[in-house]
């Protein structure tokens, strides 16, 4: 086989065969194509697409192009969710304890966070002690004790996407869906639970911004899952405005326990109610959607989801002290506050320009190299369709760096956009596939 009529095939709008797409894969995973190549290739599917049975190989590919985890050491039905990233997204830390709470095994791997979006690993960290590389051992046997894990995803998880996502990242060839459903479906398929979950982000602050793109995403990922005889689901939300009012590590890790004590924002507890439901629903705990809902209120309100958070910061080494205090958390030096100069409604909020204030004020890194404050962030006083007055705090930037926090701050003011008419309310959960 040979790599420039495989460019060549697809420049001219063939179908790659399923050995063109292996060899392609493996050879750029193992070095011997190099990134010019495989650049080539990636701009002339980014323009010539790929279509299912291509996207579906590419995933095989790069799930096989590393380790693939067996998780049958661990009793039941292993659901894991996914979030195709937003900004102050910290659902994970609330629905993977309530779905716990109701008897689903939640072995998970997430990532860090880079760029405007977070990620819950830095997220964890920000709790005093929290070990999120722990053994693989220690990793099962927490969830058949507890009930929950939660780790970082190890380098071995299909190195082939993160090679290509690297490449894809400086050739302006991410925003492909083949590319995309693909690169996050390999990781899921390598990571070994039994059932996914897919929270699939829309608007603003999304890869996504139409509904139709959102759709065909969460459409593409559902049959790749379904065709490795995994029960997917996919959940089309909004991102056109920040989730809850928290952004940044401790900042959203203090929200989550909020919403696990019954105190949380409206938008964050509905949405890990209903996205606990289905998880519960695909790990057959319950018979349909709606009773898997109910499950997950009854755990929320009885304060076994909040007991069961508590177990699993225990589990790994963390300081539960801190669903008490949150003092414990690293704590921030400077403040400042975003005031707001007249009255009427807040119109917009935008996402993306938040989650990138909140990444300048510290919380965030622009390269996988830089370290992050962990007590950094925006905290939203104000959501869409709020009224405000001359006077009213907007919003409160926190960190350890008055000039990133000063920055940030005149950052997040632009994000705000406001009206005289109240704006129409976006849903919050916009389809189920
Ligand atoms: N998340 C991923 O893991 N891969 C993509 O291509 C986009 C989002």
């Amino acid at each position: 086989m040979n790599m420039n009529d495989i460019i060549g095939k697809k420049r001219d709008g063939g179908k790659l065969s399923p050995e063109e797409i292996e060899y392609v894969v493996n050879g750029y995973t193992e070095g011997s194509i190099p990134d010019y190549q495989m650049s080539a290739l990636l701009m002339a599917i980014y323009l010539k697409q790929m279509d299912k049975e291509e996207t579906f190989h590419l995933t095989r590919a790069m799930k096989y192009s590393g380790d693939v985890i067996d998780l049958s050491q661990i009793e039941g039905i292993k659901v894991d969710k996914h979030s195709t990233g937003g900004v102050g997204d910290k659902t994970t830390l609330v629905v993977a304890p309530l779905a716990a709470a109701c008897g689903v095994p939640i072995a998970k791997m997430s990532g860090r966070g880079l760029g405007f979006t977070g990620g819950t690993v830095d997220k964890m960290e920000s709790i005093p002690g929290f070990q999120t590389s722990i053994p693989a051992e220690s990793f099962m046997e927490q969830v058949n004790r507890i009930g929950l894990s939660v780790i970082g995803q190890t380098a071995h998880i299909a190195p082939a996407d993160k090679k290509i996502y690297a490449l894809r990242d400086v050739t302006a060839t991410v925003g492909n869906m083949s590319l995309i459903a693909s690169s996050i479906m390999s990781k899921k398929l390598a990571s070994g639970s039994d059932a996914i979950v897919l929270d699939v982000k829309c608007g603003d602050g999304a890869f996504m911004e139409s509904f139709e793109d959102a759709c065909t995403l969460g459409e593409m990922m559902v049959e790749i899952g379904t065709a490795d005889r995994k029960k997917t689901i996919a959940i089309i939300t909004d991102m056109n405005q920040p989730l809850g009012q928290a952004v940044g590590n401790s900042l959203e890790v203090i929200e989550a326990i909020d919403t696990l004590k019954g105190r949380g924002p409206g938008d964050i507890t509905e949405l890990s109610l209903i996205l606990a439901g289905i998880m519960i629903y695909a790990g057959d705990k319950a018979e349909s959607r709606q009773q898997g809902y109910d499950m997950a209120k009854e755990a929320l309100e009885s304060g076994g989801a909040l007991n069961k958070l508590a177990e699993f910061i225990q589990g790994q080494g963390g300081d539960p002290a801190v669903i008490k205090d949150y003092s414990l958390f690293p704590q921030h030096t400077c403040t400042q506050e975003i005031v707001c100069h007249r009255s009427g409604y807040v119109y917009k909020i935008a996402a993306k320009s938040i989650g990138l204030a909140s990444q300048h004020s510290g919380a965030g890194r622009a390269t996988k190299e830089d370290s992050i404050d962990l007590s950094a962030g925006i905290y939203l006083h104000k959501k869409v369709g709020d009224t405000v007055a001359e006077g009213d705090v907007l919003a409160v930037i926190y960190g350890t760096d008055a000039e990133k926090v000063a920055r940030s701050a005149e950052e997040a003011e632009k994000a705000f956009v406001f009206s005289k008419e109240k704006p129409k309310k976006e849903e919050l959960i916009k389809k189920i596939i």
